[in-house]
C-alpha cells in the first residue's frame, strides 16, 4: 500500500507546533503495518537544508511557475521514510516563518502556494514519479487541503478514481481561507467553487475543500471528533462534519519513543526510568539552576511549553499565578506568540526572578530539559485537537494538569483520591474554562505533591501509559485498508 502524506512541516526538518511531531512519526510507524508511506513537503529552506543532496525526479509547468519535485531517502532510525521535496524557489525560498513573514503577515500567495503542494500531490498519484505512485493520498491540515480538490478533479476529467483520500484535521480553526477572486488562479474547475465545494462564507477555504472532497475524514482524538460536529467548537464547518459523520474519526496521536524518551534522552543532563526517579530530581535542579530559580527540591516546579495563542488558555495561568506562588510553587514557561501574552509573562518573572522564569522564542532542546525538570506541565486550553505536551508530560514523570476537552480528556485521569488509591490517577483534570476550577487542579497538586510516596505512585503510572505511534498507525493502516 503506497501512501503519500501531504504537509508542510515535519520534525525534525521544520517544525512549528504538534503537526511537525506527527508527521516525523506516522509514516515511519507505518511502516510496520505494510505500508509504504512516502511524505511531500514544501521546499523550504529550513526543509532543502536539513535533507542535504537531494535527486531530481521531474522538472514540470505548472500552473505556478516552473518547479521541480525532488526526493530523498532520509535515513532515520526504524527504517527510513521516503520524502518529497518541492523545489520552487519563487513560492519556498522565504527565510523564518513558512506561512508568515519577519513582521507575521501571512505571505500574500499563500494560496499559490499551498495550492502547488495540493496539485503536486495529485501529479504523485497520476505517475509523476514513475517509480512510485501512490494509491492513497493523506492530507493533513489547510496547506494541504487542496489535493483531495485536485483529485477528485483529475477523476472527473478521467472517469476513474486516480487516488483515495484521507484528511486529517489538526486543527479546526486554522482554516486556509482567501478572497474568492484568487478562485482563478487555483487551477480548479469552474463548479468547485460553489458550497458543495470549496467556497465557504464567499472565500476560498482550503480546509473545506479537504473537508468536503477527501474520501475519510479524520482528527487527532475521538473526543475532538465528536467536538467539532457542534455549533460551539465547529468554527462554522460542523455542519459539514455532521453530515460526513459516519465518514469522520477520532485517532489519538502517539510518542515518538527515539525522540521522547527519559530513559534514553541525550538532551536532558541526568537519564531516568519508571523503576528509578534520581535522574529526574537531577534534571530539576539543573533546570532550577539554569533559569536562576530558587534551588528547592521541595518547591513544586510548574511548566509551560507551548504556543502563546488563545487556544492554549494561558490567561488561566496568569490568573493563578498568585495564587501558585502563595502555595510555594514555581512557575517555567517557553513559548512564543502573542505579543500581550509574552509581556505579561516577562512582566510576572520580572516581579520574582526566584519564583518565575521565562524562556521567549522557540527552543528544542530546553523543551526537552523542562519535560524532564518539571513536576507539572500546564496545559489548560480552550480546545486542544490532541495535545503533545500534556503526552510528553506523561511520559516524562511530569504530571500534566488539563483541561477536561478533545484530546487532553482522552490522554489524562484525574488524581481524585479514589483514582489516585486504585491506580488510574496520571495528572490533574478541570472542567470549566474558568479561574475556580483551575485552581482546584491546582490545589489538587499541591495536596498531592505534599505525599511524595502518593506523588510518586502518580508519576509511575502515568509513565507507563503507552501513546506509542505503534496504535496509531494499526488504526491509519485499518482506515486505509477500508477505503481501498
Ligand atoms: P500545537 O500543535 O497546538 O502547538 P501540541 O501540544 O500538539 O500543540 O504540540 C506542540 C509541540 O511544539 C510540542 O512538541 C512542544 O514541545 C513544541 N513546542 C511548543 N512551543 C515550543 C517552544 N517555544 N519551544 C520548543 N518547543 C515548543
Ligand atoms: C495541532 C493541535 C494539537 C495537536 C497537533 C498535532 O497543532 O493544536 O492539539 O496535538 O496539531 O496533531
Amino acid at each position: 500500500m503506497r501512501v503519500l502524506h501531504v504537509c508542510a512541516e515535519m520534525a525534525p526538518l521544520l517544525k512549528t507546533g504538534g503537526l511537525a511531531d506527527v508527521s516525523g512519526a506516522l509514516p515511519a510507524a507505518l511502516a510496520r503495518h505494510g505500508c509504504e508511506a512516502r511524505v511531500l513537503l514544501p521546499g523550504f529552506p529550513a526543509i532543502r537544508a536539513g535533507l542535504g543532496a537531494l535527486q531530481t525526479v521531474a522538472r514540470l509547468d505548472t500552473p505556478w511557475g516552473t518547479a521541480a519535485l525532488l526526493h530523498q531517502a532520509m535515513p532515520a532510525p526504524g527504517g527510513g521514510v521516503g520524502v518529497y521535496v518541492i523545489d520552487a524557489p519563487q513560492l519556498y525560498d522565504r527565510p523564518g516563518n513558512p506561512y508568515a513573514d519577519a513582521a507575521q503577515n501571512p505571505y500574500g500567495d499563500n494560496h499559490r502556494r499551498f495550492a502547488l503542494l495540493g496539485w503536486l500531490a495529485a501529479q504523485l498519484a497520476q505517475g509523476l514519479d514513475p517509480y512510485w505512485r501512490a494509491e492513497l493520498v493523506h492530507a493533513h491540515d489547510w496547506h494541504a487541503g487542496l489535493a483531495p480538490a485536485y483529485l477528485r478533479a483529475a477523476a472527473q476529467s478521467l472517469g476513474r478514481r486516480v487516488a483515495a483520500s484521507v484528511f486529517t484535521v489538526h486543527n479546526l480553526a486554522y482554516q486556509g481561507m482567501f478572497a474568492a477572486h484568487h478562485f482563478g488562479e487555483l487551477a480548479l474547475p469552474g463548479d468547485f467553487f460553489r458550497m458543495d465545494g470549496l467556497e465557504f462564507h464567499g472565500q476560498l477555504g482550503f480546509l473545506k475543500a479537504g473537508l468536503f472532497y477527501a474520501d475519510r475524514l479524520t482528527t487527532v482524538s475521538p473526543s475532538y471528533a465528536r467536538e467539532i460536529q457542534t455549533p460551539e467548537q465547529g468554527c462554522g464547518l460542523d455542519g459539514l462534519l455532521r453530515s460526513r459523520r459516519h465518514e469522520l474519526s477520532g485517532i489519538l496521536n502517539g510518542v515518538d519513543d527515539t525522540v521522547w524518551n527519559p530513559a534514553t534522552d541525550a538532551l536532558i543532563p541526568a537519564r531516568y526510568d519508571v523503576e528509578d526517579l534520581s535522574g529526574k530530581a537531577a534534571c530539576k535542579a539543573a533546570l532550577q539552576r539554569e533559569f536562576g530559580l530558587a534551588p528547592a527540591a521541595d518547591a513544586p516546579l510548574f511548566a509551560v511549553v507551548s504556543r502563546l495563542t488563545e487556544q492554549k488558555g494561558l490567561q488561566l495561568v496568569l490568573d493563578g499565578l498568585p495564587g501558585l506562588l502563595a502555595r510555594g510553587g514555581q512557575l517555567l514557561v517557553l513559548g512564543s506568540g502573542d505579543a500581550a501574552l509574552e509581556a505579561a509573562f516577562r512582566h510576572a518573572a520580572g516581579a520574582t526572578p526566584r519564583s518565575v522564569a521565562v524562556r521567549l522564542g522557540y527552543d528544542e532542546a530546553l523543551s526537552h530539559r523542562i519535560y524532564a525538570g518539571a513536576d507539572v506541565m500546564l496545559v489548560p486550553s480552550r480546545f486542544e485537537p490532541c495535545g503533545l505536551t500534556q503526552l510528553y508530560g506523561l511520559k516524562y514523570g511530569s504530571l500534566p494538569l488539563v483541561r477536561r476537552v478533545g484530546g487532553l480528556a482522552d490522554t489524562v485521569n484525574d488524581s481524585t483520591l479514589e483514582d489516585v488509591m486504585e491506580g488510574r490517577a496520571t495528572g490533574f483534570v478541570f472542567g470549566d474554562f474558568a479561574f475556580e476550577p483551575y485552581m482546584a487542579a491546582m490545589r489538587r497538586a499541591f495536596a498531592l505533591y505534599h505525599e511524595p510516596a502518593w506523588w510518586q505512585r502518580v508519576q509511575r503510572n502515568a509513565m507507563r501509559q503507552a501513546f506509542d505511534w505503534d496504535a496509531a498507525a494499526a488504526q491509519y493502516a485499518a482506515l486505509y485498508r477500508q477505503i481501498l
